[in-house]
């Protein structure tokens, strides 16, 4: 069949790499994709945004399935004008999106169905947020309601700097998206990203994650869309796992079905595993980048026999194998990101690096110039490695990247230092 998958990041990269291998495929493309999709794929240049061209484009060219990476076209209502359509697709509907399009009503869903989470209250006024801040402790965590690509939340360590981020929020320095605030109790514990997919009424869930969403050496700096990251999560045991599908993840498709706004596509749940066990900090409603990377690498079943037994509803009858083998993937940014990223530098060592035993080089951000590969946005590259364990699958990530001749370029040297501290003590 003719596959359709749209963006153009490491994480469509990897589910681009994953989708090429299924028997089941014919042809993919993929808009707009990046130089190193272009590999596996044909990159066509639409915007995931413009549906009257998506949906033209998908009659002319037969897709039978699209496959949407980002959230901003689901959470905009993409899934449902291709639907409309007629035209399948694996991702939620725009009522379904709203598990990550408002954080507002993911936590009023946490709270009807009794999911953990942090406590918190909505605002829109600023009188009232100021009032609920008065009667909490610090530090307190304040976020915009709405999508703001990664920059919408602030840890406040002061009241002081918990007030001003609501006034910030409130005064629309996010636009829309800021219009109400969501003011949540500062949890504890440590991270993790937890996969499932969900046909409607089934939930299947498939592996466990960490990134490492600061910038700078020791998850220092500021925040990013996430600088590395490796998959099994040691801290999600299979006790750990059990809870969590049990606790949060099939209470929300419960939850979503009974309102007749069933959930279709991945569930990606941001966890903090705390003293007294997991809770939810936040949904996103597609796969994480650069989780995905680390996931692909482990996954032995076919990609898009998943993805069309999610879109199908019939996941009950489906099964996902795992290599037990570890994936770390290393991220590098173009010089100035997070802030402003240089653009256009030249990438040299491509062909070595990827010469690596056990490496797969995914493209977040480049662009083909000619005979030469350049930086085309802020993470540019995910060198992922695969091994026996965390510290294998980091070292011939670390070995292809010294075959790599980026001047332009910067990553972060202790990816995976959680998992490696808890194999040492
Ligand atoms: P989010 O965009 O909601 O994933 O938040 C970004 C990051 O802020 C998360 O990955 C956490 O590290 C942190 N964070 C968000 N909410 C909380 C919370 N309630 N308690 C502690 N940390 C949080
Ligand atoms: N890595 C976090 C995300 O994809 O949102």
């Amino acid at each position: 069949m003719n596959v359709l998958l749209l963006g153009s990041g490491g994480r469509e990269h990897a589910l681009a790499w994953a989708l090429s291998a299924s028997p089941l495929l014919t042809k993919l493309f993929c808009a707009p994709g990046n130089a190193g999709i272009a590999e596996v794929a044909q990159c066509i240049p639409l915007d995931p945004a413009n549906q009257g061209a998506i949906i033209e484009f998908c009659r002319d060219e037969r897709i039978e399935l699209v496959v949407i990476g980002p959230e901003a076209p689901l959470v905009a209502g993409l899934g449902d004008a291709l639907g409309v359509s007629g035209i399948r697709y694996f991702g939620p509907t725009k009522s379904a999106a709203r598990l990550e399009g408002s954080k507002g009503f993911t936590k009023d869903l946490c709270r009807v169905a009794g999911i953990p989470t942090a406590a918190y209250g909505r605002f829109m006024d600023l009188e009232a947020a100021k009032t609920y801040l008065a009667s909490q402790s610090i530090p307190i965590v304040i976020k915009a309601d709405g999508l703001a690509a990664g920059k919408g939340v602030v840890i406040a360590e002061t009241r002081a700097d918990a007030q001003a981020a609501v006034e910030a929020c409130l005064s629309g320095i996010f636009g829309a998206a800021g219009a109400e605030v969501v003011i949540e109790e500062f949890l504890t514990g440590e991270e993790a990203s937890f996969f499932a997919l969900c046909d409607g009424v089934t939930a299947l869930p498939l592996a466990s994650a960490q990134d490492h969403k600061r910038v700078g050496e020791g998850d220092t700096g500021p925040n990013t869309g996430g600088m590395g990251a490796y998959s099994p999560a040691p801290v999600m045991s299979a006790e750990m796992t059990e809870r969590v599908m049990n606790e949060i993840i099939h209470p929300t498709v419960r939850e979503m079905a009974a309102r007749g706004t069933p959930f279709k596509g991945v569930l990606f749940a941001g966890l903090m595993i705390t003293a007294t066990g997991p809770k939810l900090i936040e949904y996103n409603v597609r796969f994480g980048d650069p989780e995905t990377q680390v996931l692909m690498m482990r996954l032995k079943s076919d990609l898009l026999a998943a993805l069309l037994a999610t879109t199908d509803g019939v996941l009950q009858n489906f099964d996902m194998r795992w290599s037990d083998d570890a994936a770390l993937t290393v991220v590098m940014a173009a010089k100035g990101y997070p802030g402003t990223p240089e653009k256009g530098t030249e990438i040299k060592g491509l062909e070595l690096a990827k010469a690596v035993p056990n490496v797969e080089i995914f493209h977040a951000g480049t662009r083909r110039d000619g005979d030469r590969i350049v930086a085309d946005g802020g993470r540019v590259l995910n060198v992922t490695g695969r091994g026996k364990t965390v510290q294998e699958a980091r070292d011939a990530a670390y070995a292809a990247i010294a075959k790599i001749d980026w001047p332009g370029g910067f990553y972060r040297r202790d990816i995976g230092w959680r998992a490696l501290q808890r194999v040492k003590s």
